[in-house]
């Protein structure tokens, strides 16, 4: 990249795995490997993005025929519509995509499997050209936390190639449920992988609008200038879905909306939102930086969480409906929780995290509230908001007073807005898995999750984490009730507003908010 505009130190100073590689699926037959993997691996293939000669080898425990294996492996990939200019090319790649991908059975805790997976390997590289390079293995861990560390050792033990070789363990999250269990996984993880060789996703971090903050905030003078406790009232961060948990309850069950969503995905988001400027856009400057931010943050306070759990309504079960579900359980499927940075730039500013399932809509956002203006010439003008929309229909738009045009000297709440969309109307956003195993091909961490910063993340969480569980101090706290569909629960407002929040009430609302066809 160069030119007007460029980053770079974004450019590839980094090792990227060119030819001879192989990328492993472990976990080939799951869901997460169905429905992200696979069809992240073939939109890269299908583009040209993966390395020359690239093979995949899916790896699970079920046994499957070629057949059967490739039947899942691209089921979820989304075919152009019948007449498309793009169907034979689609068609075209996708038999190549089955051609260059086997399957291979075995367990992930006995080394018998490892040894097969190990013979399919030898046997696709002795078929690689260039004997000098070495081979690159690429493992891709789409498992269960239960199996994590054995096959992390079992790969170590009998798939490691050896240099100049490059081998790369991509592992995802839950990395444990607080502090103490996330060091353990770690340090099993870290004597098998080096942090060099090991990319934890957090899958937020591959998203467009969260890799956009960095230029945004940076590469603008007004809106760098402004972000601080002088202008800036209160942040939201919010995820909403418009589902409950439905099928995985018995999973979620375990771990509730906190760790699902604000300890990982949203928390990253507030860390590059109001990280300071990197050194430079290399990995390691970026992610010193967001260290140094999560560390201002001290523990979460009972006092800043508000909890809800989703009841029957409008013809739809309850949580506690679901027969995966434990009986009684007071597991939170929606979170309100205020977060403070205590540093120079930041302090006194609550950034409040919400979350939840089976609400009225789909929507994640981060929300910029600026301070009123100073009273004197206006009487009740609405705050200045920066809205950035991540999903669905990314955008970025700021909530501004204007005169009403005409011949009133009246402000009005108005908008500059960049919806995607609409200015970028021929540009396809990457899906976040794409980006991210891009990346980990090309060998950029910057958009992985670095071992410091799991740990801070784990310990502003832990606290709150373990007095839901009952582990206090003090009893445990039972989840609000709310219909599912809903808002969230009743006082979902008022609590934000004792954190300062303002709701205009002008009657705004922004206009894309009616414009369903974007
Ligand atoms: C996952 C959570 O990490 O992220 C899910 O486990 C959640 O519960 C999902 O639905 C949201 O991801 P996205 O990309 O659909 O916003």
């Amino acid at each position: 990249m160069s030119g007007a505009g460029s980053i770079p130190s974004m450019e590839g100073s980094h090792q990227a795995m060119e030819k001879n590689t192989v990328i492993v699926v472990l976990g080939a037959s799951g869901d997460l490997a169905k429905k992200k993997t696979f069809p992240a691996l073939f939109t890269l293939f299908r583009q040209g993005h993966l390395p020359a000669d690239v093979h995949i080898v899916g790896y699970a425990r079920t046994k499957m025929d070629p057949e059967e294996f490739h039947k899942r492996e691209i089921s979820y990939i989304k075919t152009p519509k019948e007449g498309d200019d793009s169907v034979d090319d689609f068609n075209t790649k996708l038999e190549e995509f089955k051609k260059i991908s086997t399957y291979i059975a075995g367990s992930y805790d006995e080394d018998p499997g490892f040894l097969a997976l190990e013979e399919e390997l030898k046997r696709i590289e002795d078929k690689y050209e260039d004997k000098k390079e070495g081979n690159n293995r690429f493992f891709y861990m789409a498992l269960p936390p239960s199996v994590f560390i054995t096959v992390a050792q079992g790969l170590k033990k009998n798939n490691y190639t050896p240099a100049p070789g490059i081998n790369r363990v991509v592992v995802e999250k839950p990395f444990g449920k607080d502090l103490d269990s996330s060091r353990e996984m770690m340090k099993d993880l870290k004597a098998e992988w080096t942090e060099d060789e090991t990319f934890r996703i957090d899958h937020y971090l591959g998203k467009e609008m969260i890799k956009n903050l960095l230029v945004l905030r940076f590469g603008n003078m007004f809106l760098d200038s402004s972000f601080n406790k002088n202008y800036v009232s209160n942040v939201q961060i919010t995820f909403k879905e418009a589902i409950g948990t439905e099928g995985r309850g018995g999973y979620f069950d375990g771990f509730g909306i906190i760790r699902d969503v604000c300890q990982n995905h949203l928390l990253q988001a507030l860390s590059v939102l109001t990280m300071e400027r990197p050194v430079s856009f290399s990995a390691e400057d970026i992610r010193d930086e967001k260290v140094k931010v999560l560390r201002c943050v001290p523990p979460i306070e009972q006092k800043d969480t508000l909890l809800g759990q989703y009841t029957a309504a409008n013809g739809k079960p309850g949580y506690l409906e679901d027969d995966t579900v434990p009986k009684g359980s007071n597991c939170p499927t929606f979170a309100e929780t205020v977060l403070f940075i205590n540093n120079p730039r930041w302090e006194g500013v609550p950034f409040i995290m919400k979350a939840g399932k089976a609400l009225n809509e789909a929507k994640v956002e981060i929300r910029v509230q600026y301070k009123d203006v100073t009273s004197g010439i206006f009487k009740d003008i609405a705050r200045n908001e920066l809205v950035i929309r991540i999903q669905p229909s990314e955008a970025i738009y700021m909530k501004m007073n204007a005169k009403t045009p005409g011949l009133v000297t009246r402000a009005m709440p108005t908008e500059l807005d960049l919806t995607y969309k609409r200015r970028f109307a021929d540009t396809i956003i990457p899906e976040a898995y794409e980006a991210l195993i891009l990346d980990a091909i090309k060998g950029d961490h910057s958009n992985f999750v670095r071992d410091d910063e799991l740990d801070a993340a784990w310990k502003i969480f832990t606290p709150i984490l373990h007095w839901i569980e009952g582990k206090g101090p003090g009893p445990a706290p039972k989840p609000q009730p709310y219909p599912y569909g809903s808002r969230g629960p009743k006082n979902v407002d008022t609590f934000i507003e004792s954190y300062g929040f303002k709701r205009s009430d002008q009657g705004y609302s922004w206009p894309l908010t009616n414009m369903g066809h974007l």
